[in-house]
Formats: structure tokens, sequence, C-alpha cells
């Protein structure tokens, strides 16, 4: 039995969790159109997530996918924060604004969420994956023993050894073309930036894990080609950005339908994390100051709230506007409707 048999999900193609874009309606449509719908908690507490996971259920009985980040908790530096702040602070000024006064925490890692723990055994969701990093042992028993289908990110081999070792059920293979944050565990790596196809054939050939490739992948072209290549599904995030059900913001729609699609940027500026982003303003500034950010989550604080300000003015050059080098080939439609253009380019039966 291949790994999304085991779940009943008949279409290999898995809408990425996408933390501030995808919402509980379009993983219900997807699931509901068959491929495997997710939502993003990593950016919400316990009490979010039951609401997330409570509107995915009112709208289907199919399997979906709930995310988690497990970064390593961010080292606290005031001297590092302060100096980020000022160095913001023009940015800030611009937008007739000031930055803020301290940096907060803004996300709690899972792997010290204790009430997300303890939500995710009560609901037992279908599937439940890893962004980051990976949670503790007795964690992941937790969550096996009530029976959820274990993911997680890897960027590299070295990464996905440890997925398995883990006894995650299968590795989701994040290429350096992907859009948003970059999966690796440690930030600070030396990262060699593998491509999805070099990272998916690796994976395949030397994880002994099922693998699910990501990274650029917008259309049932694609999708083929990385089955082809040994991975079980494929998961795409830039090609539901687009969707009416997604919650991205006019700035990051117009951005994602304009020539600007045709320029994305790794950059640590925004959150303090590695993460593809269309190339704007903030990316901009980025390329000359990133060294400098605090540590993901708190960098994510200064970030959002400058466009906020901006967004205040009618400026949307400061969102986090992640996308993946694929951003040109997104295309505007409803996400059941998506679905079933992607089986029928990648030729699959339904
Ligand atoms: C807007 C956006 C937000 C994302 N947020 C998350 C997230 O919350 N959790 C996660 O595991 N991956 C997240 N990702 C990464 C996706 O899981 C996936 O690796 C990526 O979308 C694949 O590349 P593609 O965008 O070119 O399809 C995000 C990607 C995008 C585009």
């Amino acid at each position: 039995m291949t790994l999304l048999d085991r779940i009943a999900v008949p279409v290999p193609i898995i809408q990425a969790p996408m933390a501030g874009t995808s919402t509980p309606e379009m993983a219900a449509a997807v699931s509901n159109a068959g491929a495997l719908g997710s939502i993003a908690v990593g950016a919400t507490d316990a009490a979010g997530a039951r609401a997330m996971i409570d509107a995915v259920r009112a709208r289907t009985d199919r399997a979906f996918n709930v995310n988690l980040f497990v970064h390593a908790p961010p080292r606290r530096e005031p001297a590092r924060e302060r100096a980020w702040v000022d160095a913001l602070a023009p940015l800030f000024a611009e937008q007739g604004a000031i930055p803020p006064a301290e940096l907060r925490e803004i996300y709690t890692s899972f792997a010290e969420d204790d009430a997300m723990l303890r939500l995710l055994i009560d609901q037992a969701p279908p599937v439940v994956s890893f962004h980051f990093g990976l949670p503790s042992a007795d964690r992941i028993a937790a969550l096996k023993a009530v029976g959820c289908l274990l993911l997680a990110t890897a960027t590299s081999l070295a990464e996905a050894e440890e997925v398995r070792k883990a006894g995650i059920d299968a590795v989701v293979a994040q290429g350096w073309e992907a859009g948003g944050h970059r999966g690796m565990f440690d930030p600070d790596a030396r990262d060699d930036r593998l491509g999805t196809v070099a990272l998916t054939r690796l994976l395949v050939a030397k994880s002994g894990l099922p693998v699910i490739a990501a990274g650029g992948i917008m259309d049932g072209a694609s999708v083929r080609a990385m089955l082809d290549l040994g991975a079980v599904a494929a998961q795409l995030g830039t090609a539901f950005i687009a969707c009416p059900e997604s919650s991205a913001d006019q700035w990051h729609r117009a951005a994602l339908a304009s020539e600007a699609a045709d320029h994305t940027v790794m950059t640590r500026a925004i959150s303090g994390r590695p993460a593809r982003c269309l190339a704007n303003r903030f990316t901009a500034w980025g390329e000359a100051n990133e060294g400098a950010a605090p540590d993901y989550p708190v960098a994510y604080d200064a970030g959002k709230a400058l466009n906020a300000a901006a967004k205040a003015r009618g400026d949307g050059g400061y969102g986090a506007q992640w996308a993946g080098q694929g951003a040109p080939l997104a295309r505007s439609m409803p996400a059941a409707d998506l679905v079933a253009r992607l089986a029928a380019e990648a030729g699959f039966d339904r």
C-alpha cells in the first residue's frame, strides 16, 4: 500500500501548508477534490489550531494535513535586536511610523508547545507535518499512537536521515526553488542549495523513505516528472496562492500576477530565516542588511510591523510575499478546479 493509499487520497498531490496564505476552506476544497489539503498552524496557538481543524472538518470528511513549525527557540540578543530595529527605523520613518520598542518571539515552536501537543492528540488529524526540524521522540510517539501519519521537510540527505531515524513516515524534499521558508533545520548551517530534481532523486535513492517532492512544481507536467523520479507525491504551494480560497492579500496577488513574479529572492531580512519571496523593496533592502537579522521569529516581529505600517498607507512593498521560482506559471482558479486541472495534465485517472 502506498503512502497516500493509507489515508485514502487518490490524487498524489499535496497542497502545501502555507501559514498566512492557505486556509481551512482551501484545505477542504483540495481534499474534497481528491488530493491532500493542508492547514498551517505554525503561526497560531492551540486555540487557533482547534478552530482551523474544526473549520476543515465542517467542510470535508477526507484526510487533511496539519503543519507545525519546529524551529529551535531563538537566541535572544538584546544588542543585536536593538541594532536591527535601528537599521529598520528609516524604513518605518518613510511610512510615518516608529519601529517597535522591543521585539517579541511571536511564534512558539511545537518543540515546546504542550497545549498544541494535547490538542493534536485529542483531535488526531489524519496527517501531521513538521517544518524547520523535528520534535522530541516522545512527541512523535504520542502522535503516532493516535494514528497520525507523519511527514517532515528536509533540504538535504543529512536532514532526511534524521527524519528517517525519528520514525517519520515520509520526507518532503524541499528544493531551493521552493517558495516560503526553507525548511532547513539549522539556518546557520552550510546550505548546498540542492534543487528539487537533484534532492528528490537523492532522497529517493538514499533516504529509505517515501519522498514527496516540493519546489517549483506548478503544473501537471512537473507533477508527473516528480513521480517519474520516484516521488510518491508532489507538494505545491505557489500554485495555490492565487486561488480564491487563499488569504493572500491584494498586494501578494497583484505581484504574483505581474512581471514581479519573474524575480524571487531568498532572504532572511523579513523573518530571520531564509525564505523565498517575490522581489520587493524589503528583499532589496535585505540584500545589504540581512546578515544582521536576529533569529527567527524575533526578526519577523519587526518585519510584520513594517509591513503593517506600509499597508496602512496603501503600500504593499514590504510584504512577506512568499513564492517559488515557478511563480510566473501561477494560475488563478478555485482550488478544486486547480486540482482537477493538475490531475488531467499529469494524466491521472480519478
Ligand atoms: C506563501 C507560502 C507559505 C508557506 N508556508 C509554509 C508553512 O507554513 N509550512 C510549511 O511547511 N511550508 C510552508 N511553505 C513551503 C511549502 O511547504 C513548500 O515547500 C513550497 O511551497 C514548495 O515550493 P513552491 O511554492 O514552488 O510550490 C510555504 C510556501 C509558500 C509559497
